[in-house]
């Protein structure tokens, strides 16, 4: 425990927290380390059913100034949000990526940029060009200092009592979301975030994830440590969606459908062709 008091039953409640998280009965761990942060972290799922109520100013104003709190690689900060409010907005970038109801109700729907514009701009100015924008590894730092800046965000928002869903399917159609947003050269829409009150009527619950066994390992990678967790985690997951009415839910069939096939992208197949567009070569 290292921030702020916690009831005197936290150690069951975390306890019980951890293994919901994993789909247990219980957690089989005497020893129960937790924090009212790791509380949160825990308690987090995907909402994509919101109330009418507003996302106010102030809490925006926090909520960002918790994704810029987050780790920068090297301090470049290239990364920007666009904040849409407005509903025509939203239904015009719903439409553009097959309809996401999602997206329209969400009091703000945040879309996070890859953005070297700035950057670009700053170097510009000194008669140099930014050719290290068009390298892969611009690419890369810009996308992963995206998603560890979004996640503070959303964290943030969960903490104020919101809740949100990340919105990847912008890329279904990358084009279109950066006409409506009037992206410029070196900016790229990574994903989106939509966020609101969450309306209690919404079906879901904690969404179980894969056993430790399958993603921590110790020292070195072990190659064979996924299939016994894996096939667990099929059980788990499968009865997660039973609860919500889904029989038959396959988490292998799910992955097999989207790594076996370029249909399972849903046009994100061609990627590479829409970053060199906006000035990401990424070679
Ligand atoms: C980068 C990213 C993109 C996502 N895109 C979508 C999306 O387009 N539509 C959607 O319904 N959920 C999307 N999600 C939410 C995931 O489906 C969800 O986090 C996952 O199923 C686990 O469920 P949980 O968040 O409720 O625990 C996305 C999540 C991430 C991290």
């Amino acid at each position: 425990m290292t921030d702020s008091p916690q009831p005197s039953d936290w150690r069951s409640e975390s306890a019980s927290l951890l293994a919901t998280r994993y789909g247990l009965e219980s957690w089989p761990d005497a020893e129960v380390v937790s924090s009212p942060t790791i509380d949160l972290q825990l308690r987090h799922r995907s909402v994509r059913k919101f109330t009418a109520e507003p996302v106010t100013d102030a809490e925006l104003t926090s909520i960002v100034a918790a994704a810029q709190s987050a780790s920068q690689s090297s301090n470049l900060q290239i990364w920007s949000i666009v904040a849409v409010r407005d509903a025509e907005r939203k239904r015009r970038i719903s439409e553009a990526i097959g309809g996401r109801s999602y997206v329209e109700d969400a009091a703000v729907f945040l879309i996070w940029v890859a953005d070297f514009h700035r950057a670009a701009k700053l170097v510009e100015t000194q008669d140099i060009e930014a050719t290290t924008v068009g390298y892969m590894e611009s690419t890369l730092v810009a996308f992963a200092d995206s998603g560890i800046t979004a996640q503070n965000a959303l964290l943030a928002a969960e903490s104020l009592g919101l809740g949100g869903v990340f919105v990847g399917s912008i890329r279904n159609n990358p084009a279109e979301v950066v006409a409506e947003l009037g992206l410029p050269e070196f900016t790229f829409p990574v994903f989106g975030l939509a966020i609101g009150h969450p309306d209690p009527t919404e079906q879901a619950g904690t969404k179980p994830r894969l056993p430790q066994a399958a993603v921590l390992h110790h020292e070195q990678y072990d190659a064979e440590a996924w299939e016994q967790p894996v096939s667990d985690y099929e059980n788990h997951l499968a009865e997660y969606y039973a609860e919500f009415d889904k029989p038959n839910y396959s988490w292998a069939r799910t992955i097999v459908r989207r790594l076996g096939s370029a249909a399972g992208l849903h046009g994100r197949d061609r990627m590479r062709d829409r970053l060199r567009e906006q000035g990401y070569d990424s070679e």
